[in-house]
């Protein structure tokens, strides 16, 4: 059996968890909006059309801040279809992903959807098509109290109150050339900077995140923060990064080391905002939003194949197996190890469309992904405590990848200590040790364990529970937390004072 020892000291902490590293996404695209979260006259519906089986399954998921409209759909979107009389909205064309949108769900249905969601919006403008104008007139529609244009718009629409949405994306993807209106880094820069001057002076108390490189992969990586941080610098708060890994050669090994490579990509930002700052002498360090994440490659096939021009087909609807599970376990680690710098995040996408939910007109259920994601939402708040893993490594294509992905946290509000870990070895168990001695009186909580034999494993409207955590017996004596964590498992231990 392999072995693995973890050190931590309760002093040596990394960062606070900003609980928006616990995002999702919701774009119109595919099932996501319509038969996923709003079906009017499904049975689940409520009085609004919106699904009560998946607000609870997302209620579960504890997810604090939702991203909306998009996405690609953004860059081409016109907000005002979406709002007034459901009547009088026009069915128009989506260009990004080849579909009719039919404008029955927009911006004052998303707000209401979110405070049933227990969540709060980010919303994108579009800097595709539209620019500096629009990016204030929404934000004045959204935030504004006053009389004007736009706020009494929305009151008009039924909306006294502002909606006061105080997290906002400059755009999405926009060095894609797959983009709508896809831009150079300088010319995005300079949109950027103007749109964002413009919305901070409606309302100062917003923050924008500025698109940073639709993957580590893209051409322009680096060359591209640099630019749009020079020109941008100043009004922005976060700088995106976006990433979705695909296990296409079957290789589940070099698949599971997709963590090393996403560990490379965030520190490579990290570097990239701070010699900007040095640069510029400022005082602001830029923070990272990696609103969009996640396993993405089983539905590319079938995605080839959607009628183009039809309404709410299947787009994006991968079906999670075992390992996929591993692989997001092992992102969110690699995400919380740089939580003083990494504030938000957001798994793409929540319903549907590469999603952990997945809905039919019967019922709502949790694909594999679903499981790591509420473990580590629920548990995973407070601080992140330096974990280093002496672990054995294996070689892969992102070179030495290390057996074990783990993580300490310490949520001193619940006196608890939780550590997330993820065994990638296939075949064989490994011991883990840890010295807790500074944790006196702490006892085991809770373990619980996601493992399959069939890494290929998934669950259905039908099993819905053939991938699902079941408890683990780790024990913590004189000090010292020993568990044996089985070939290909995924692990949350939760000590704690009082049981
Ligand atoms: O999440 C699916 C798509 O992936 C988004 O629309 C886009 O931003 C990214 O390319």
């Amino acid at each position: 059996m392999k072995k693995a020892t973890v050190f931590i000291d309760k002093h040596f902490i990394v960062g606070d968890i900003d609980k928006r590293i616990y995002g999702s996404f919701i774009e119109h695209l595919g099932r996501a909006v319509y038969e996923g979260i709003y079906q009017p006259g499904n049975p689940f519906a409520d009085e609004q059309g919106f699904r009560k089986d998946v607000l609870n399954l997302i209620n579960t998921l504890n997810v604090p801040t939702v991203r909306y409209p998009g996405g690609n759909f953004v860059s081409g979107y016109n907000w005002e279809d979406g709002v007034g009389p459901k009547n009088e909205r026009p069915e128009k064309t989506d260009l990004a992903w080849g579909v009719i949108e039919s404008n029955q769900f927009g911006f004052n249905e998303f707000v209401d959807w979110c405070k049933k969601a227990e969540t709060e919006p980010m919303m994108a403008v579009n800097l595709g098509t539209r620019g500096v104008t629009e990016a204030q007139n929404i934000l004045e529609y959204s935030n504004l109290p006053c009389n004007n244009y736009y706020s009494n718009l929305r009151k008009k629409h039924g909306y006294e109150k502002p909606h006061d949405i105080k997290l906002w994306c400059l755009g999405n993807e926009m060095d894609g050339p797959w983009q709508i209106g896809h831009k150079t880094a300088y010319e995005y820069g300079r949109i950027a900077a103007e749109a964002g001057r413009v919305m901070k002076m409606v309302d100062p108390t917003i923050e924008l995140v500025a698109c940073g490189s639709s993957g580590l992969d893209m051409p322009t990586f680096g060359e591209w923060e640099d630019t749009v941080l020079t020109e941008a610098y100043d009004q922005t708060d976060y700088i995106s990064l976006h990433q979705y890994y695909g296990n296409r050669d079957n290789n589940t090994p070099d698949f599971l080391a997709n963590t090393v490579a996403m560990d490379k990509f965030i520190s490579s930002v990290i570097s990239i905002c701070d010699a900007v700052k040095a640069k510029k002498r400022k005082q602001k360090s830029i923070n990272l939003s990696f609103d969009e994440w996640n396993v993405w490659y089983h539905s590319n096939e079938a995605d080839t194949k959607v009628e183009r021009w039809s309404k709410v087909p299947r787009q994006l609807e991968d079906i999670y197996n075992f390992e996929d599970a591993l692989l997001v376990a092992g992102m969110m680690i690699t995400m919380l190890r740089h939580a003083g710098r990494v504030k938000i995040a957001c798994m793409a996408q929540l319903v549907n469309v590469i999603a952990p939910i997945m809905t039919s007109d019967t019922g709502a259920w949790k694909q594999t992904i679903y499981h790591p994601f509420e473990m580590i939402s629920n548990y995973g708040r407070g601080k992140v405590l330096n974990t280093i893993c002496k672990t054995p490594v294996y070689e892969s294509k992102h070179g030495d990848a290390p057996y074990l992905d783990a993580i300490f946290i310490l949520n001193e509000e619940k006196e608890e200590l939780v550590l997330f870990a993820v065994n990638k070895d296939l075949e064989e168990a490994m011991e883990l040790d840890c010295d807790l001695r500074q944790f006196a009186g702490y006892q085991v909580k809770e373990h619980r364990i996601l493992r399959h034999d069939d890494v290929k494993a998934v669950n259905t409207e039908a099993n819905p529970d053939n991938v699902a955590p079941v408890k683990g017996n780790c024990k913590l004596e004189d000090g010292k937390l020993s568990a044996r964590l089985e070939d290909k498992s995924f692990h949350m231990i939760v000590l704690g004072k009082s049981c």
